[in-house]
């Protein structure tokens, strides 16, 4: 059944860089001035996902590790979003991971915004980040290239406001749209196990729009979800495009970065669950 039910639907944002160049901070700091903006919102430990409202509309910030050995989830988050930010630390500068998670962000062909941090700190040196970025080919606008970037403190809240306007910028020039009806299509985002609840599956809807009771197909695995939770802990009984939820029902696990659709033919989902075990 084809949906005409399309409509705006907020940017998934993945923020990466260098382990400890301030990605988290500066997602704290976001939520922080949201606080503050006296709106309700926050962000939890798991998911590492949440909503923030900006005087210009909704964002949807997806967190990710700087550690070398997250490679894998950084790529997935590369393809998994709209637009890649990418924290470099202005006293620390380019770094392994920070090539890395531009190299993701050119193959997935993810538009780069860079935040260049920690401007707070009297080593910065936001020039020399400038230059190692042109030599990668990453060009500031200020520049005469097309990569937007703000200077910023996660610790002081110094530019994050130019930051948000970049990234809705570059939202509304990529017209992100969505069916909101319809069977719900997305991606695990992270899934675990907890101790009297079972896995617990992480999911971005990307389409449509998911509902307790659906039947979900997750990489590998499929079931019906019992509950769903959004970003703040709160039961919900349904989600729309751009909103990380966390889903309970499933049997196991499904790896990050898997594909979860939701289907109407219990016997099918068990075939290409089963197909996709014994490849
Ligand atoms: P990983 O998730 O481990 O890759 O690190 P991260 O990029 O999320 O960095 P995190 O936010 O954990 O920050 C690392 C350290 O830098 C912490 O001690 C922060 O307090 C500090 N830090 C982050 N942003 C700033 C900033 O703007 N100014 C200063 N002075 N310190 C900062
Ligand atoms: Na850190
Ligand atoms: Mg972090």
């Amino acid at each position: 059944e084809r949906s005409s039910n399309v409509q705006t639907r907020p940017p998934v944002v993945t923020i990466m860089g260098h382990v400890d160049h301030g990605k988290t901070s500066l997602l704290d700091k976001i939520r922080e001035t949201k606080v503050a903006n006296g709106e309700a919102g926050g962000i939890t430990q798991h998911i590492g996902a949440y909503h923030v409202k900006t005087g210009r509309g909704v964002i949807t910030f997806l967190d990710t590790p700087g550690h070398a050995a997250f490679s894998a989830m950084r790529s997935r988050g590369a393809q998994a979003t709209d637009i890649v930010v990418l924290v470099v630390a202005a006293d620390d500068g380019m770094m392994p991971q920070t090539e890395e998670a531009i190299d993701h962000a050119r193959a997935a062909g993810t538009p780069l915004i860079v935040a260049i941090n920690k401007m707070d700190k009297p080593g910065a040196d936001p020039d020399r980040v400038l230059n190692e970025l042109t030599a990668k080919e990453v060009v500031s606008e200020e520049w005469g290239g097309d990569t937007p970037m703000a200077r910023i403190s996660a610790k002081t809240g110094e530019g994050i406001d130019e930051l948000l306007e970049y990234i809705s910028i570059q939202a509304e020039l990529m017209e992100l749209e969505a069916p909101l009806d319809g069977a719900a299509q997305g991606v695990v985002i992270e899934s675990r196990l907890e101790k009297g609840r079972g896995p617990v599956v992480s999911v971005l809807v990307k389409k449509g729009t998911l509902k307790q009771g659906d039947l979900v197909l997750a990489g590998e695995h499929y079931g019906k979800v019992r509950a769903m939770t959004d970003e703040h802990g709160q039961r919900i009984q349904s989600a729309g495009p751009s909103i990380p939820v966390e889903i309970l029902g499933l049997p196991e696990t499904p790896a990050a970065g898997s594909e979860f659709l939701v289907v109407t033919d219990e016997k099918k989902a068990r075939e290409v669950a089963d197909f996709r075990t014994n490849r």
